[in-house]
């Protein structure tokens, strides 16, 4: 079964123009998807609403069978969906270890419990461990990216969001955050969904579909 499927979404911004026109699709877990379409096509409009962000206009978005419109929308953000961006959105003032902490914390997860966990996940993300009690301003891009990436694998989410986590990458860590995003689906079972404008992505990844005039078309 289709751990995410958009069932004929809409959305509007206003009522002039829809950004998102009964648009459909499903995406299965262990698997790579690369989400492309111009710029303003509705990308990241889609993936808001496929993490739960905001709700369609209408259609549903439904994981594992169940439409986001019925559940606890901070709930299922924080146990079943990881948003990563482009900029990262580390919190400044929080350590590696910290930021990848936080959403377990959030889950009354104690801090021994989540400190072992973040080692862990920090260690699969190959950041060197001693950028542990480094905080954000003090690592590279990909470094960045790479505890996004960790942060984002807390919870045992099996929905990884991702709006073009290597759009500010050279392409050395781009390609490195790229392996890594595609062993997570292959290896983990992730799904995995990448918004990219990224040629080399777009080629790699195992499904692409590109949003065109609102709808999804699969290539
Ligand atoms: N908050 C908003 N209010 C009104 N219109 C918006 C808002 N956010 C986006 N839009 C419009 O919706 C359309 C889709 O925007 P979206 O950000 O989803 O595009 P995108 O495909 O992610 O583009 P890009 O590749 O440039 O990031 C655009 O026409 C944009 O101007
Ligand atoms: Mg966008």
């Amino acid at each position: 079964m289709a751990i995410l499927e958009l069932k004929n979404i809409e959305y509007a911004y206003n009522e002039r123009k829809k950004v998102i026109k009964d648009a459909c699709c499903s995406f299965e877990e262990g698997t790579l998807y690369a989400l492309v379409g111009k710029s303003g096509a509705g990308k990241s409009t889609l993936l808001s609403l496929m993490a739960g962000l905001d709700l369609p206009d209408s259609g549903e978005v439904l994981f594992n069978g169940r439409p986001t419109s019925e559940m606890d929308l901070t709930d299922y953000r924080l146990s079943s969906v990881a948003v990563i961006y482009q900029d990262f959105e580390l919190f400044p003032l929080l350590t590696v270890l910290e930021n990848i902490m936080y959403p377990m914390q959030l889950n009354g997860i104690s801090e021994k419990e989540a400190k072992k966990e973040a080692m862990r996940l920090a260690e699969k993300v190959s950041l060197a461990e001693e950028l542990y009690d480094h905080y954000p301003s003090e690592l590279s891009g990909g470094e960045q990216q790479r505890v996004a990436i960790a942060r984002g694998l807390t919870m045992d989410r099996c929905l990884m969001l991702a709006d073009e986590p290597t759009g500010n990458l050279d392409s050395e860590n781009s390609d490195n955050i790229f392996r890594l995003l595609q062993r997570l689906a292959h290896d983990d079972n992730k799904c995995i969904i990448i918004v990219t404008h990224d040629l080399s992505i777009m080629d790699k990844a195992d499904i692409v579909c590109q949003i065109v005039d609102g709808k999804i078309v699969r290539r």
